[in-house]
């Protein structure tokens, strides 16, 4: 009896594993080890280390269901410092869990190790996860997918398969040189080599044919795409040839089914998606579809990688040659802002009855956030930056200096001296902020540990004001311990007297990273219910590793329920 028991739920893994959606059989809490190794990986005929979750590459995909608790033990036995993020992952009074470093921890030093608890809330559909120390995550991340809780399903017909997508940006070059190089000379950081789809170049790159990933397709069959993008610093445009894709989901938070011939996705975003394989199966074509991605790179004069990555979308029981090229999709072209802009502005929240919203109707606290690239003189004569100086990033001209301790510690400990608590409510001085030819006095940011304290429960709208500073352009910003509701976007100055006549408080997107338009704004608004220390940042990580950053530290709340849980008993020393 035993053992049938045992033999039915090695059947159930397995068919969990190969993706079909079966109702997947795991207890509440699991446990994984994620061991950091230096593994040997080849790509574009290059062969390098590169960090690994247990010598995978993409990582490990997590999955759970909505209101789980996982836990990860992190060995490092590699020779960097590192730390894990679980991106999008609300992590109810848990910033002790969260990541990034300096913020929340002190890195998990090589040798040492880490037990994560990663608390499941609201989410429900597709996030990540990805390492939070300097560029570690160009390799050291991974799927996580949060299933309806048992008994429930997802708000859309029952997909036939489900298939990841992780879409990544590859370096012949090792990744921490590049961002050291970078730092510096203070000067763009080299540009990678290759976008990767499942960790594959893909067909139109050198040596890397062999390799590309490829999606067996039934005729007639539905799959839900998990599309995760995990580049460094790269939007991307994605489409399949001859197929539309249905969004039904973004940042693990479900949509209004839209369809599209493409999506538009930053850094940190995540989409679901429906693919509905309705393609004729016949012997005169070869029943093979490419899937792609290309930059989305808005910013004038600034250099982005240009390739295309591929994989391919292939129907079982056809014939195909390879000698006929699969067809290809169209994609916009890398500065197309119009088409980025109308593909972000169809999504909108399901707001059903079993998926409701709740949007905060008013606000007790506004903050207006201007976000720019800047310049910060060269302390000697050696800078490659603009104007022979250095480059930075700022949100409301402070550029973000990452303390010596975590911000989390030190607010915990009453350390004072780490940070200051001056993050101000307003850019510090208003101008055209989308304005061409901007004087060349407002480049120059005061650089500062500055964060923002929040009362338990205040409600919150934020206004992200993009900059024309040396180069406007779309930044995902992201906020940890808490998804938002992007209720307002638009170009040009923010207009405190008529743009909130334009937003929608009726079914906006619930997500944790929004693409602030190049030269416009993006308004969110949230409740400060999840008391802890949260990091927001872009998710450019040139930018983040220049300073557009902050922190917000939401206090305690007077209910045993509203405080922050206990410290782990283990965390790394700095
Ligand atoms: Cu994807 Cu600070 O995180
Ligand atoms: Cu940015």
């Amino acid at each position: 009896m035993g053992i049938l028991k045992v033999s039915i739920m090695h059947l159930l893994g397995f068919v969990v594993f190969c993706g079909v959606l079966a109702s997947p059989v795991w207890a509440a809490t699991q446990q994984h080890d994620f061991v950091i190794e230096e593994t040997p990986y080849t790509r574009l005929c290059h062969t390098k280390q590169i960090l690994t979750v247990n010598g995978q590459f993409p990582g490990p995909t997590i999955k759970a269901r909505k209101g789980d608790t996982v836990i990860v033990r992190v060995y490092n036995h590699a020779g960097y410092n590192i730390t894990l993020h679980w991106h999008g992952v609300d992590q109810p009074r848990n910033p002790w869990s969260d990541g990034p470093e300096y913020i929340t921890q002190c890195p998990i030093q090589p040798g040492a190790n880490f037990t994560y608890t990663i608390l499941f809330s609201e989410e429900e559909g597709t996030i990540w996860w990805h390492a939070h120390s300097d560029w570690d995550r160009a390799t050291v991340h991974g799927a996580i997918i949060v299933y309806p809780r048992q008994g429930t399903t997802f708000p859309f017909p029952q997909p036939y398969q489900e298939i990841p997508i992780i879409l990544g940006e590859w370096w012949n070059a090792n990744v921490s040189e590049v961002l050291a190089d970078a730092l510096r000379t203070g000067s763009d950081p080299e540009i990678s080599d290759a976008y990767t789809i499942n960790g594959q170049p893909g067909d139109l790159y050198n040596c890397s044919k062999p390799g590309t990933f490829k999606a067996l397709v039934e005729h007639g069959k539905t799959y839900l795409l998990r599309v995760v993008n995990a580049a460094i610093n790269n939007e991307l445009f994605f489409a399949i040839a001859g197929h539309q894709l249905t969004v039904v989901g973004t940042d693990a938070s479900y949509t209004k089914p839209f369809t599209t011939d493409f999506i538009m996705i930053t850094p940190g975003q995540t989409m679901d998606l429906l693919l509905e394989a309705n393609q004729p199966v016949t012997n005169s074509t070869n029943n093979r579809y490419y899937m792609a991605a290309s930059a989305y790179s808005s910013a004038v004069n600034v250099a982005f990688d240009t390739t295309i990555t591929t994989a391919i979308v292939e129907y079982v029981n056809s014939t195909n040659s390879s000698s006929i090229s699969p067809q290809f999709p169209y994609l916009p072209s890398y500065n197309d802002t119009n088409s980025a802009t109308n593909f972000t502005a169809n999504l909108r929240s399901l707001a059903s009855e079993d998926h409701p919203v709740d949007v905060p109707q008013t606000f007790d606290e506004r903050i207006i956030i201007s976000i720019s690239v800047n310049e910060i003189l060269c302390p000697n004569s050696s800078c490659e930056g603009p104007n022979g100086n250095r480059l930075a990033a700022s949100l409301n001209n402070i550029s973000f200096v990452s303390p010596l301790i975590d911000i989390l510690d030190a607010y915990y400990q009453n350390i004072s001296g780490v940070y200051g608590t001056g993050f101000p409510s307003q850019p510090p001085f208003y101008f055209n902020f989308t304005g061409d030819n901007l004087p060349f006095s407002l480049l120059f940011p005061r650089r500062a540990t500055e964060v923002r304290v929040l009362e338990y429960n205040t409600s919150v709208e934020i206004v992200f004001q993009g900059t024309n500073l040396l180069a406007g352009e779309n930044h995902p910003m992201h906020m940890h311990g808490y998804s938002f509701y992007v209720v307002g976007r638009g170009f040009g100055n923010y207009d405190a007297e008529k743009d909130p006549a334009t937003y929608n408080l009726v079914d906006p997107p619930l997500e944790n990273t929004v693409g602030v338009p190049k030269n416009g704004w993006a308004a969110i608004r949230f409740r400060a219910s999840n008391p802890g220390v949260w990091f927001m940042h872009c998710h450019l990580d040139r930018h983040l590793s220049w300073g557009m950053n902050t922190v917000f530290i939401v206090k305690n709340g007077a209910s045993p329920q509203a405080r922050l849980l206990p410290p782990p008993s283990n965390m790394p020393p700095c």
